[in-house]
């Protein structure tokens, strides 16, 4: 039987990224040139430099993903590419190149939604994972839980009403001085640290599973003030009345508490007893620890991708891509790279999507 073969491509923030994925499943091969070490300089992306960047790498990164994958364009069933959400002048970058390929090969175009794309690392993780099951996604611009009751067909059961858990750990980060990416810096200072070394809250709304972190990253911020304060007294530094690993121990476990409780509250209210989990913050050590334990206390089967299937990568595209391909999808070359772009539970039919803004 011969096998759809999907090339993925990702320009959505700072990973430059190709992939070839056959059967939505089996990746041949994924290349990611990142710009994190560019932009650690200015602490976050800035948008300029990342459509620069991607320009320059782009050819070259699919040009390798398909000599890896030992295949040409010609072999490929379709081109699948993020469109959104995203920075747009990134976007605009791998959806442009994607088009060309499109236009050129006469091969089928298809528009990939990023979180999406990021459920979908799940299945390239776990051969045997069907829908339905409850992923969350949690990365630097997104905390979604969401009802995955099909393939391509989602429904947000919460969102973030502010900050997204990548961005908690990113700023606190910075202020702190560790640097950008915050979150694996984070995660690996706090190894071995007290995860109760000072109070922070845990916010929750009455009606709803919705997140908030600004209150937890004022809190965490108020408190390093106090802490820079006592110093300054005892005329000592900072990491002296506190220590750096029991800081960031105490403001990651605050983090993970509430995607935890949140998450298993949903598989409370939905019956479900499968749980995955997507995004860059899903990379978490804590966070997987904890959810392992959860899982394990509420029988749940929990299955999440390996480290780097969880951060942007153009495989987790191209299975996504997979799935609307043999839906049927085929997106037009007049499709426009959209910044905010929904997620919507019926994306394959011409329906009226509910609103799912994110
Ligand atoms: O999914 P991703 O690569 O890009 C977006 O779509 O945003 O996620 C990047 C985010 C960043 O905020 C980064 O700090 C966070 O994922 N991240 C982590 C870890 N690794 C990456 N957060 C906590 N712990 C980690 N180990
Ligand atoms: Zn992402």
């Amino acid at each position: 039987m011969t096998s759809d073969l999907i090339l993925g491509i990702e320009s959505s923030c700072d990973e430059t990224a190709a992939a070839v994925v056959a059967d939505g499943r089996v990746i041949l091969s994924s290349v990611i040139a990142s710009q994190a070490d560019l932009h650690s300089a200015y602490g976050g992306v800035v948008p300029e430099i990342a459509s620069r960047m991607h320009v320059e790498a782009i050819l070259p990164v699919i040009d390798q993903a398909l000599e890896e994958a030992g295949k040409t364009l010609t072999d490929l069933s379709a081109i699948a590419v993020t469109y959104g959400p995203g920075l747009v002048g990134a976007l605009l970058v791998g959806l442009s190149v994607a088009k060309g390929l499109a236009w050129a090969t006469g091969k089928p175009l298809i528009g990939v939604h990023h979180i999406e794309g990021h459920i979908a690392a799940n299945y390239l993780a776990d051969p045997d994972l069907q829908p339905p099951f409850l992923c969350l996604v949690v990365s630097g611009a997104h905390s979604h839980l969401v009802l995955v009751e099909d393939y391509g067909r989602n429904t947000v059961l919460a969102r973030t009403r502010d900050d997204a858990a990548g961005e908690a750990f990113d700023k606190i980060a910075r202020a702190i001085g560790l640097g950008y990416p915050g979150g694996p810096l984070i995660d690996r200072t706090a190894e071995g640290g007290r995860t109760d070394a000072f109070a922070l809250p845990r916010s929750r709304f009455a009606d709803s599973l919705d997140f908030s972190f600004s209150g937890l990253k004022t809190a965490a911020l108020n408190q390093f003030n106090r802490f820079h304060q006592q110093a300054e007294k005892a005329g000592s530094e900072v990491w002296d009345v506190i220590s750096l690993q029991d800081f960031a121990a105490t403001y990651q476990q605050a983090i993970v508490d509430v995607l935890v409780d949140h998450t298993f509250q949903a598989l409370d209210q939905t019956r479900l007893k499968r749980l995955t989990l997507a995004g860059g913050v899903a990379a978490n050590s804590c966070l997987r620890r904890c959810m392992t334990d959860r899982a394990a206390d509420a029988g749940v089967l929990l299955s999440y991708p390996p480290l780097w299937l969880c951060t942007d990568n153009a495989a987790m595209i191209a299975s996504a891509g997979y799935y609307a391909y043999k839906a049927g999808r085929r997106d037009e070359l007049s499709l426009n790279a959209t910044a905010s772009l929904e997620l919507t539970d019926d994306r394959y039919a011409d329906s009226d999507a509910r609103d799912l803004s994110i």
